[in-house]
């Protein structure tokens, strides 16, 4: 069962961009926004060499790496092809224009990688 807790509001995301989510422990959660409002979530995290993809391009339904430009895919985490790797994906639901993160995953996902140094961060209190 998922307890969910609010992180942000939607419109605290740009329109084709991110923001940071900051855990207790482990990299943050990068959230992102498209042109028709679907939010993903995703650890901030490249698959490659962990750049921080909250600062990369959004288009459709990716965002380009900003350190080699390696494509991920918001849904799945995927690189695309010819690329190779996953990045973690956190489930997002969105209720009365908050953005929620499901508790578990924030405390459970990924939590023994360092951090990435980006810009600014929301932290979050499971
Ligand atoms: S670290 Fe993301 S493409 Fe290299």
């Amino acid at each position: 069962m998922n307890h969910w807790i609010p992180v942000c509001a939607l419109t605290d995301i740009p329109v084709l961009g991110s923001r940071r989510v900051a855990r207790d422990r482990g990299p943050q959660v990068a959230l992102f926004r498209t042109s028709d409002d679907r939010v993903f979530a995703l650890l901030d995290r490249c698959p490659h060499k962990a750049g921080p993809l909250s600062q990369g391009i959004v288009f459709g339904d990716a965002v380009a790496c900003p350190l080699h430009n390696w494509t991920i895919a918001l849904d799945s985490g995927c690189a695309r092809e010819p690329d190779e790797g996953r990045t973690p994906v956190f489930q997002v639901r969105i209720d009365a224009g908050q953005v929620l993160l499901d508790r578990q995953e924030l405390e459970t996902i990924a939590i023994d990688l360092a951090p990435v140094q980006a810009g600014p961060c929301t932290r979050v209190s499971c």
